[in-house]
């Protein structure tokens, strides 16, 4: 028997090219302009059948990691790697020896021994995730941290592309906290031309700066543009999509007990279509009827939010094609 391993380092990516190299998506920072419409657009053919599933990911082993519930990441990026042809492995909260003190090094080059790719929910900093992407072999994917919830963009601009055929010259508001899926979207559309995106955030609960920062260096750079409001005082006027998350994100708690009369104007209610009649509605998932959204809102006409759960799975599918270097 011999004791040499096998499984070779593999090339790192650095242009983002190149098959059997090892591609890691922790920020959406990280892609190229081209890489991230690739993407999304790639995330669209899965959606709209234009591509169907069936074994680009053969031979292939994700390992699924999450530290904080989930049900539509996790489930979507575990059907994804199924349904591509990859068999998964998935650890809970209390599964690995990180819990009685083996360092996240130690265990990223243990697991990366035997899977090809890995998507972690961390418990909230993404410097864990750096942690588990500084080994040769395996691919590491941001399920969410908290400061960005990148694979949730990829599925939004991927609704948004499948609806509209586009994304350039999209007027978008985002009324709600400014949490990690706000962060991603703000990073995100901010590459694509005369995109104007607007942010309707609580006071005292807005994206933070380095987000912001950088949002405007990419709309400065695309010809998009970038707004933040903390007022609900006028109504937005003439978006082609309304987007709001649930109020208490994901692992986050809110230390003023004053929170929710700070963020009830910020509930999205049929109101909004005043001014935007023809809008989209997208919501992340989960939603609180009669909080973040009222059921009128999710459950009407303008809502697509259930699709862009689904889009989830086909965002996922991409994200893992690309990180395998198989696309
Ligand atoms: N939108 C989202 O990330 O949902 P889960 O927390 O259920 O994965």
């Amino acid at each position: 028997m011999s004791t040499e391993a096998s499984r070779e380092p593999r090339p790192t990516a650095t242009d983002g090219t190149g098959p059997g190299a090892v591609r890691h998506l922790i920020s959406t920072n990280d892609l190229t302009d081209a890489e991230l419409r690739a993407l999304v657009e790639r995330g669209a053919e899965f959606s709209n059948g234009s591509v169907r599933s069936g074994e680009q990911l053969t031979g292939l082993v994700a390992g699924i990691h999450f530290l904080k519930t989930s049900t539509r990441t996790r489930t979507s990026f575990s059907a994804a790697a199924l349904r591509l042809g990859a068999k998964i492995v998935s650890f809970g909260p209390d599964d690995l020896q990180t819990n009685t003190g083996e360092t996240l090094e130690d265990t990223a080059e243990v697991l990366s021994r035997m899977l090809d790719i890995l998507v972690v929910r961390s418990a909230g900093d993404p410097a864990d995730l750096r942690a588990f992407a500084a080994q040769p072999r395996m691919s590491v994917v941001n399920a969410m941290t908290a400061d960005e919830h990148p694979t949730q963009a990829i599925a939004d601009l991927t609704t948004i592309l499948c609806r509209f055929g586009r994304i350039e010259d999209l007027r978008i508001c985002y009324v709600g906290e400014g949490n990690n899926t706000a962060a991603a979207l703000a990073l995100t559309l901010s590459r694509f031309k005369g995109v104007h995106l607007e942010l309707r955030t609580p006071p005292g609960y807005g994206l933070g700066p380095a987000t912001l920062e950088r949002a405007a260096a990419n709309a400065a750079a695309s010809g998009a543009s970038v707004v933040e409001l903390h007022s609900m005082d006028t109504r937005p006027q003439g978006f082609d999509v309304i987007y709001t998350t649930r109020w208490q994100t994901t692992g986050t708690s809110k230390p003023d007990p004053d929170w929710r009369r700070i963020f009830a104007p910020f509930q999205v209610t049929t109101a909004l279509w005043d001014g935007s009649p023809d809008a989209v509605f997208l919501h992340d998932l989960p939603a609180h009827r009669g909080e973040d959204v009222t059921a009128e809102v999710l459950d009407g006409p303008h809502s697509l939010a259930f699709d862009q759960a689904e889009n989830k799975m086909y965002a996922a599918m991409a994200v893992l094609e690309w990180c395998a270097g198989r696309r």
